[in-house]
């Protein structure tokens, strides 16, 4: 065993070594004249970071549920946010775009970025996978600065212009006081002889990325920034001597790649005058008696909505305003993807319980409902759906709703409503009730929402209106996904049988409306189109009287366009009459199903029924320990006597 880990180690280093490149000034040179990005800005550094790992144009014309929901717009998806970010397709958009103009040095190089939006909307995650990205980069330095200074800072000032020609880069920025006077006094002025390394970027070892939390408003000391004098060493060396020079402030190690300040208008304005300096000016003031100096970095802020006004709202803080580019980080207001959001935290955690089906998508529901602002066009569950991508059916025909009209006239949405964090505590909770088990479903989890959203201290309205959700709105959904999901571990072979009740449908409906007959399959006999038939389907969604006429000249015209175009249909590719068929089939079992389901005692014939449906729930995905809380609760709800 001990020989295994003798060969890692080994392996290890050796590995390690070959990616270790030092050398002096001249070399370095070399290298930049073979690659001459390797001199590249911190801003540019970024940028192409978040390019190296593509971008995806989606067809939005292709798919119709993002038709739906974007419209003429284009999609950019970037792969660098992809897996981790759900609903986020604007934000990433923007500070991609951020990026880009900074890249090509224009006034955005030096601007904050700055991420404001509601707690838990992912600002920090954001932040996080900017500097994850980072550490995968590699940078030349000058060896032993404190702010692993670009090399090209070694050229000095009337030699720039040449070198500039001959490597193809622009070289901008000064030596740093310590580099300065080691230049001057180990090196004699032999630039080119100073050593270089490359190194990689690194958040733990604040290589290239500096952190600046909310400082304690009584110690307002800006060595935190800046970095300081070391004490211990004003005794050995003069005043003025750089070697007294601590530069480990958050700016100074931020050098060549970013600097995050988090809850940045919790800090005093002279932090952020030196903040802005540092990306106005690319200078910043040396502790002491030093000077400036020089700095390359992106400064990314971030902090909440509340924050954000307050500042704004001081009209002292006009200068640092005039300096800020805002990004919009709301919470996410689709349901498919706040599912997502979710199902990452868990992964990402020892969450380890079995969850049942629609669980997620219960506490997703409720989560988007809250950040929803209402409107006069319809109700908020059509809004949420519609928001989603899917179609709503009213009457027999789908809503006309455009999603962007709806979005325009309510521009705030998002800023607000019930965090991802929040969610995230309901479903520990709804798990620490059911330990033994362990596991958690929609109705636990609803449970333990309500439980939470009595216990929180939210305004009066605010905490009926969210009762009210689940309680009603969130309730009667689940309802009706209740008894689908029954019917399906019903019925025998759903998809077939709403397939071929579609099919059937179709066949009636296109006699009907060509005026001709129907072709019986297994006689070869020809019929009336069936007037009963249909009526029975078509009255699951309330087309009754004259309104048939127009149903099955709609349902026809949209099979031919379908068809036109190549497409092939299934029962669900028409939402009106999906809905028609789905409710004809839950209403074909729903007596039985009621009362297998419902009785106390049941004969052989009917306990066979029901241990056949608990086997196809569990087949469907339900975890067996908790089948049975979930049909007791549809014998108690779904069915009224
Ligand atoms: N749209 C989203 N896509 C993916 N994950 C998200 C999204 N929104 C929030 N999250 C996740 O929610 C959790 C909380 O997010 P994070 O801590 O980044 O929020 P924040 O905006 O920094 O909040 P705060 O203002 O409280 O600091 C994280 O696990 C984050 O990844
Ligand atoms: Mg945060």
């Amino acid at each position: 065993m001990a020989e295994d880990f003798q060969k890692l180690i080994q392996q290890d280093r050796e590995g390690r070594k070959k990616q270790i490149w030092k050398g002096t000034a001249l070399d370095y040179l070399e290298q930049v004249r073979q690659e001459p990005g390797i001199a590249k800005l911190s801003h540019q550094r970024i940028f192409d970071t978040l390019m190296k790992s593509g971008v995806e144009e989606v067809n939005i014309e292709e798919n119709p549920r993002y038709k739906r929901i974007f419209k003429e717009g284009k999609l950019k998806v970037f792969n660098f946010f992809k897996d981790e970010f759900f609903g986020m397709e604007k934000t990433s958009n923007n500070i991609v775009r951020y990026f880009h103009s900074a890249s090509l040095k224009g006034e955005e190089s030096r601007q904050v970025l700055y991420l404001v939006g509601p707690v838990g909307s992912g600002k920090s995650s954001l932040v996080e996978r900017l500097k994850q990205g980072l550490e995968k980069e590699g940078m030349y330095v000058i060896d032993g600065c404190p702010m692993n200074e670009e090399p090209l800072h070694l050229i000095p000032r009337h030699l720039r212009k040449e070198f500039s020609k001959m490597l193809d880069v622009e070289i901008e920025g000064d030596l740093c006081p310590i580099c300065r006077y080691r230049l001057k006094e180990e090196f004699q002025g032999r630039w080119e002889e100073m050593p270089v390394k490359k190194t990689e970027f690194s958040i733990r070892a604040k290589r290239g990325i500096g952190v600046v939390p909310p400082v304690d408003p009584n110690n307002q000391d800006t060595s935190v920034l800046i970095g300081g004098e070391d004490i211990s060493k004003l005794d050995i060396y003069s005043e003025g001597d750089p070697r007294v020079l601590d530069l480990s402030g958050a700016l100074n190690v931020g050098n060549r790649g970013m600097v995050e300040f988090i809850e940045v208008f919790k800090n005093e304005t002279e932090y952020l005058h030196a903040m802005i300096t540092a990306t106005q000016e690319k200078h910043i003031p040396a502790p002491g008696r030093h000077g400036m100096i020089y700095v390359d970095t992106c400064i990314v802020a971030h902090s909440n909505e509340a924050e954000w006004n307050k500042f704004k709202s001081d009209h002292t803080n006009e200068a640092i305003l005039d300096r800020i580019v805002v990004v919009k980080v709301p919470y996410n207001m689709r349901l498919s993807e706040e599912v997502k959001i979710y199902k990452k935290i868990i992964r990402n955690s020892k969450f380890n319980a079995d969850i049942a089906p629609h669980t997620l998508e219960i506490a997703s529901m409720f989560a988007i409902l809250s950040r929803l602002e209402p409107t006069n066009k319809c109700d908020l569950m059509t809004k949420l759906k519609l928001y989603n991508g899917e179609e709503v059916v009213e009457k027999g025909k789908t809503k006309k709703i455009d999603v962007i009209e709806l979005k325009e006239e309510a521009r705030n949405e998002g800023m607000n409503g019930i965090s991802t964090r929040f969610i995230m505590k309901a479903l520990d909770n709804a798990l620490s009730d059911n330990i033994a088990d362990n596991c958690i479903h929609p109705i636990s989890v609803r449970e333990s929402l309500v439980q939470m959203i009595k216990e929180t201290d939210f305004p009066e309205d605010t905490r009926k209106k969210y009762l009210e959700f689940l309680q009603d709105t969130i309730h009667k959904d689940y309802l009706d996904v209740l008894e689908k999901e029954i019917t399906k571990a019903f019925v025998y072979s759903y998809q077939e049988q709403a397939e071929s009740l579609f099919q059937n449908y179709l066949d009636h409906a296109e006699a009907y409306v060509t005026k001709k007959r129907v072709k019986d399959s297994s006689t070869g006999q020809e019929l009336e189109p069936d007037e009963s038939f249909m009526k029975s389907i078509e009255e699951q969604i309330a087309i009754i009287g004259t309104a048939c006429d127009g149903f099955r000249q709609e349902v026809i015209a949209f099979l031919w366009s379908v068809s036109r175009k190549g497409e092939k249909i299934s029962y669900e590719s028409y939402e009106p009459l999906k809905e028609a068929v789905e409710k004809k089939l839950m209403a074909s079992v729903r007596d039985v199903s009621r009362i297998i389901t419902k009785a106390r005692t049941r004969d052989e014939d009917q306990g066979k029924k029901y241990d056949r449906m608990v086997e196809q729930l569990i087949r469907n995905g339900y975890p067996a320990s908790c089948v049975d809380t979930i049909l007791k609760y549809a014998a108690n709800n779904l069915w009224k006597d």
